[in-house]
């Protein structure tokens, strides 16, 4: 491309960017402070640089240090120590007691402070008059800034820090910055007297009316800066379409509900025993408010079954938990654990409502677990749901949905486990291989509904039921080896862009 035209291209923010970089590298954070820029412009700025050839960036991971919750009120109460000894000092020499009853701390943190004040001679004890130390007031002040050093983001060797890491005071943390430099095509461009010129990059009614002698930025027309610059619809989102349009072409019709759900339409009507370990199995995350709405005549029939159960015929019974069931908790609210609770809601609104019709549905949708993230375990995933009601259906029919799907997906190496769910009987865990991780991983869960949570609806057939993981799939599929690299801010830019990445996709 003609150094004219790209220079026509670039806005302020990537002009301002660039000559930060005349001189030398740069982080850019220190972009946005030298310039007062918002960090989303740099970092827009930065990528469009990167890929008209103008700079480069490198990630560099460094350690750095934060306040803790404690550290923040340190900060602006001072350091207990501190405290005190400021306090000695102003006045004069003073009794334990004194300090005690002067100072408005906590007792174990007051105890402590004046122990190591001692220790390290910040402090004298004769008889009973306490004195500072004064040589010892500049360190004391010194450590006592180290908070504000911390907080302002100064570099901070951890060493110096080591007794305030220790107490709690201050965290390490992992960071990752991009450093920034000019390449000789970048500088170049800096130098040219076009650089200089400013251009106007925003339409106004006024500046359209009166165009003449303006002088406005230029649009690049060629493709290959067009296809490096526009957006790509994120790859979680084509796979979910590609999910959703298997599900449509195998017949099934797509569900929906909120991701605040009452536990009543997550666990209740599932038969998950109240205040039993069963219902740990899903690490939820409840909500502090109450209100969900639930149909009445079914939480009686729900309770009902659950307490003690039902007879169709003399072979055909449930004894149920015998044990009380409390409607009173059904109404508080969560946020869903599994799409299952959508499942739940369908069977209610649909197939109870059309018991002669034989009904698919499926759902790609989120369940929130409150776990702690790793490699193979998100706080938020999107859950593969799938049911099947119909006559005659069992659990080779449930192995024949789950084989099939996986197999239009391209996974081949599944295998299935007896498992355990409130829910269903018999339940089944499908697990794939990964080769990347070189273990099998639990990909989805399975099984057909125990006649104790359908028999509120009235429903005596079986129904067919599986809830996949989906990350975990694309995981599989993309031979990633964390999950989290689907997520955030350091995602592979270039293979969410990669359109090859996409040609996975093709088989289906
Ligand atoms: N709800 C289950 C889960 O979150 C999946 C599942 C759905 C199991 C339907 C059985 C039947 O893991």
């Amino acid at each position: 491309m003609e150094k004219e035209n790209i220079i026509r291209m670039l806005n302020k923010t990537d002009k301002a960017v660039m000559t930060s970089l005349v001189n030398g590298e740069m982080f850019s954070t220190e972009i946005e402070t030298n310039k007062a820029l918002e960090r989303s412009a740099v970092i827009n700025s930065a990528r469009k640089l990167l890929s008209l050839g103008l700079i480069r960036i490198d990630n560099i991971t460094s350690t750095g240090v934060r306040l803790t919750a404690l550290g923040k009120q340190y900060l602006t109460e001072g350091l207990p120590e501190y405290r005190v000894f400021n306090f000695i000092k102003k006045h004069g020499a003073v009794t334990y007691k004194q300090i005690f009853s002067g100072l408005s701390m906590d007792k174990n943190e007051l105890n402590a402070a004046v122990g190591s004040l001692k220790k390290s001679s910040f402090i004298t004890v004769e008889k009973d008059r306490v004195t500072i130390n004064p040589d010892k007031e500049k360190e004391i002040v010194r450590k006592n800034s180290m908070l504000s050093a911390v907080e302002g983001g100064q570099s901070i060797d951890p060493e110096e820090i080591s007794d305030l890491i220790k107490r709690g005071i201050v965290e390490q943390i992992e960071s990752i910055r991009e450093k920034l430099s000019i390449t000789a095509l970048g500088k170049e461009i800096t130098k040219d007297r076009e650089f200089a010129e400013e251009y106007l990059d925003k339409l106004s009614a006024d500046n359209i009316k009166n165009w003449e002698g303006l002088r406005f930025r230029e649009y690049s027309r060629n493709p290959e800066i067009l296809n490096s610059l526009s957006g790509r619809s994120n790859i979680k989102t084509k796979f979910i379409s590609f999910i959703k349009d298997a599900m449509v072409s195998m017949g099934f019709s797509e569900m929906h509900s909120n991701y605040v759900e009452s536990s009543f339409w997550n666990f209740d009507v599932m038969m998950f025993r109240q205040d039993h370990p069963d219902r740990d199995i899903q690490d939820t995350v409840y909500l502090t408010a109450g209100g969900g709405k639930i149909p009445e005549g079914l939480l009686q029939r729900v309770k009902k079954v659950y307490e003690r159960g039902f007879r169709r015929s003399k072979y055909d019974e449930s004894i149920g938990y015998r044990k009380e069931f409390d409607g009173a908790k059904s109404s508080s609210l969560i946020m869903r654990g599994h799409t299952t609770a959508t499942t739940f809601r369908y069977i209610y609104e649909f197939i109870s409502k059309n018991k002669d019709k034989p009904a698919k549905f499926f759902s790609v949708d989120k369940g929130f677990r409150n776990e702690t993230m790793d490699s193979t375990h998100l706080l938020e995933l999107y859950q593969i749901e799938g049911i099947v009601y119909g006559d005659n259906l069992s659990v080779a029919d449930l192995i024949g949905y789950i084989k099939q799907f996986y197999k239009r997906i391209g996974i081949e190496k599944i295998r299935l486990k007896p498992t355990y769910n409130p829910y269903t009987e018999p339940s089944l865990e499908i697990q794939a291989f990964s080769p990347k991780l070189k273990r099998w991983l639990e990909v989805g869960n399975s099984g057909v509904f125990r006649p104790e949570t359908l028999e509120p609806f009235g429903i005596t057939k079986n129904i067919i039921a599986w809830g996949f993981g989906m990350e975990r799939m694309l995981n599989l599929k993309l031979e990633m080896s964390d999950i989290r690299d689907l997520y955030g801010a350091y995602t592979d830019i270039d293979l969410l862009r990669d359109i090859s990445s996409a040609k996975i996709f093709s088989e289906f």
